[in-house]
């Protein structure tokens, strides 16, 4: 009797244990919830938690259930966490992404699971490249930094000093940028760099000062830029006539309120502003702040966002199957309204068309904004399109 009743009770778990897998779609969330890189975690976190607050955790029938891991900003712990949420809980979609070598670190395992790899905040051109299973729903940095440099020359900056951290997207921002502003006629007098783990910026922007270009463009990544104009300040560059142009890193959103009237007139490029003037942008403002204590998103948030927009799409697309090669198929082409302004994802690339904005830093309301007052539609990413 007690077998008997034991193996009914086994024998129901397991059908609905089966049962429980087949009706829930699960989503591994990688973020830098801590260290250096955690405004990015804490941003996109919140974004995604905003997505299923506004939009339902089911769709194509199945519960979709989001599974926070916090990498520490650290490629191997990355890497682990990758590979549990593969083996262990399963998951359909592999998302996150806060720095280059993450995504990269991920994308082997991606390819081996045939799992999607939906990169949410990495911008090295590079990364779609190191899985098929890989979907950018962020940015790339020449897609900033090409329009910075065309602005800089059509504006009479003739000589320019870069200054960017020392990593994938750094490097990209330099080279984008120089190659452009070289190529319409400017001068590169100098190509600085600062390490990413704890930057000192006081020798380079010495450097910077003795050189006294016309301009110094500068990326640093999201979380850095208020140190970064502080210590501009504090070694006297604003008052310089040194013009500070710079990718919308610098000027991020999570920040720039706090960086004092000292950015105002900072002319940037980027794909986001909270400051940007749309209906869809105002209703996720608004709604982001109420949910999160009053926190402005910032360009990370809405790689989030969007990420789990196409994620929801491709799963309507493919009626609820999660077969990977599927998923990645649907979400080629997809298009769609953004808070950031209408977006696609390029079907041969799998990497994002937006538009760019050229913005400047004014206030609005009391508060420091990015103000764009020039758009560039629909730009691919400079770095592939060049390779054709
Ligand atoms: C990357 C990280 C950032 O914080 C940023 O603003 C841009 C790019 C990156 O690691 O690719």
């Amino acid at each position: 009797m007690i077998r008997r009743e034991l193996l009914i009770a086994a024998a129901f778990s397991v059908v609905s244990s089966a049962a429980f897998a087949q009706d829930t779609v699960k989503i591994g969330l990688i973020l830098p919830m801590t260290g250096q890189q955690a405004s990015t975690g804490k941003q996109i976190d919140a974004a995604v938690k905003l997505y299923q607050a506004r939009n339902g955790t089911t769709v194509a029938g199945k519960k979709v259930e989001v599974i926070l891991k916090d990498d520490t900003g650290v490629p191997d712990v990355a890497k682990r966490l990758a590979q549990e949420l593969v083996v262990n809980d399963k998951v359909a979609v592999l998302a996150g992404f806060g720095l280059t070598p993450i995504a990269l670190a991920v994308a082997p395992i991606a390819t081996q699971a045939k799992v999607p790899e939906v990169v949410m905040a990495a911008g090295t051109s590079s990364i779609t490249e190191a899985s098929p299973f890989v979907v950018r729903t962020s940015f790339t940095l020449a897609q900033s930094a090409v329009p910075m440099a065309e602005w800089a020359v059509k504006n009479g900056i003739k000589k320019v000093v870069t200054l960017v951290t020392e990593f994938g997207p750094g490097l990209d921002a330099e080279k984008s940028f120089s190659d452009k502003f070289k190529a319409d006629g400017g001068t590169i007098v100098e190509n600085l760099k600062v390490p990413l783990r704890s930057p000192d910026f006081s020798p380079v922007l010495q450097k910077a000062a003795d050189i006294k270009p016309d301009a110094l463009f500068v990326f640093v990544p999201s979380g850095q830029g208020a140190q970064f104009v502080k210590q501009f300040v504090e070694r006297g560059l604003d008052k310089s006539g040194i013009k500070l142009i710079a990718t919308g890193d610098v000027t991020d959103d999570d920040q720039l309120n706090g960086m004092g009237d000292v950015v105002i007139g900072v002319i940037n490029t980027h794909n986001y502003s909270a400051n940007h003037n749309s209906a869809a942008n105002k209703a996720y403002v608004e709604a982001f702040k109420k949910a999160n204590g009053g926190l402005r998103p910032n360009f990370m948030s809405v790689g989030g966002y969007d990420g789990m927009h196409m994620i929801y799409e491709a799963l309507k697309k493919t009626g609820g199957s999660t077969d990977g090669e599927k998923l990645v198929a649907a979400m080629k082409g997809m298009a769609w309204e953004s808070p950031r302004g209408p977006i696609s994802i390029d079907p041969e690339t799998r990497d994002i068309i937006q538009n760019i904005y050229v913005r400047k830093v004014d206030k609005v309301d009391g508060e420091l904004y990015n103000v764009e007052f020039a758009t560039i539609p629909n730009v691919k990413d400079p770095v592939k399109a060049a390779k054709k």
